[in-house]
């Protein structure tokens, strides 16, 4: 496949996509959004890809939201169906069923907050700005980030980042949840591919059904949720993997998952 707006990288089951816009600040125009999900489609089904990072190029910038050149010219029924085809991508990517690493290494603003929002993790360099801007260009978000943000950072805190528009910093972004970590910028693609490799050595299914048991549970009554746990984890019991996993427990060495 070949991608105008991005870069894809392979190194062994470790995939790293990068969203190569710099002189716009890696904003997200239609071009981009479709190259996303051609990319996110062609990752999940290939067996061999087990982790996925996900960033953006140069170093001022992750993604610094939707492109406001098309923004602009947008009509109520193109608008509409443009925040469609964003929330459908970032839906893709949340429940890819692998792990997505957002590696923040510059400003994730509007729609490129909304992005790492929709990541499995996301890990920011110390110098990145996050932020929900939308509502200084007389808009709002429109990629679901009133609904992603609220449920990870909470109705307070979302209210007034929404509502105010400003930028924060990586560090009130990890004190209030909307990250994982952050570490210096130097290191932030070391620490994200670190990461990823320790993921990527564990039972791919396994990972998927956690992925699919918060995902989808959290949006089900509690006790209908540990219900579908239950079959997940039952599924489990039917795979190779389980087998080997507590196997290579029981003999003191270390599994070797295949995802079967
Ligand atoms: N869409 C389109 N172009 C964008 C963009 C976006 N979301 N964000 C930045 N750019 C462009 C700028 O227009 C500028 O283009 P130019 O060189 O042709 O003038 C270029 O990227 C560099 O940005 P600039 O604003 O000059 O950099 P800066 O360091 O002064 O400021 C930001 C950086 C991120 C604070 C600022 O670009 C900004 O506020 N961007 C918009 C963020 C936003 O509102 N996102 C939500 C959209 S829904």
């Amino acid at each position: 496949m070949t991608y105008d707006n991005l870069l894809i990288e392979r190194d062994g089951a470790v995939a790293v996509i990068t969203v190569n816009r710099p002189k716009l600040l890696n904003a997200l125009d239609s071009q981009t959004i479709d190259e996303l999900r051609r990319a996110v489609l062609d990752l999940k089904a290939d067996e061999a890809v087990r982790v996925v990072i996900l960033t953006g190029s140069g170093d001022k910038a992750f993604v610094a939201g939707a492109d406001i050149n098309e923004l602009a010219v947008q009509r109520p029924t193109s608008g509409k169906e443009h925040a469609l085809g964003g929330q459908h991508v970032l839906d893709l990517i949340e429940n890819m069923g692998k792990p997505v690493i957002a590696a923040i290494n510059g400003y994730a603003l509007g729609g490129g907050c909304e992005l790492a929002m929709a990541c499995t993790l996301r890990m920011a360099a110390d110098s990145a700005k996050l932020g929900q801007p939308e509502i200084k260009l007389g808009i709002m978000p429109g990629y679901a980030g009133t609904q992603r943000l609220s449920r990870l950072v909470g109705k307070t805190k979302a209210m007034e980042l929404i509502l105010r528009g400003h930028h924060i910093s990586a560090q009130e972004a990890y004190e209030i949840g909307l990250v994982n970590r952050v570490v210096p910028a130097a290191a932030l693609m070391d620490e994200a591919r670190t990461l990823a490799a320790e993921l990527a050595g564990h039972a791919p299914i396994a990972m998927r059904y956690i992925i699919e048991a918060i995902n989808k549970g959290l949006e089900m009554p509690f006790a209908e949720a540990a219900i579908f746990e239950a079959t997940l984890f039952g599924l489990l019991a039917s795979t190779e993997d389980m087998r080997e996993g507590t196997q290579a427990f029981l003999d003191k060495r270390k599994a070797e998952f295949r995802g079967k």
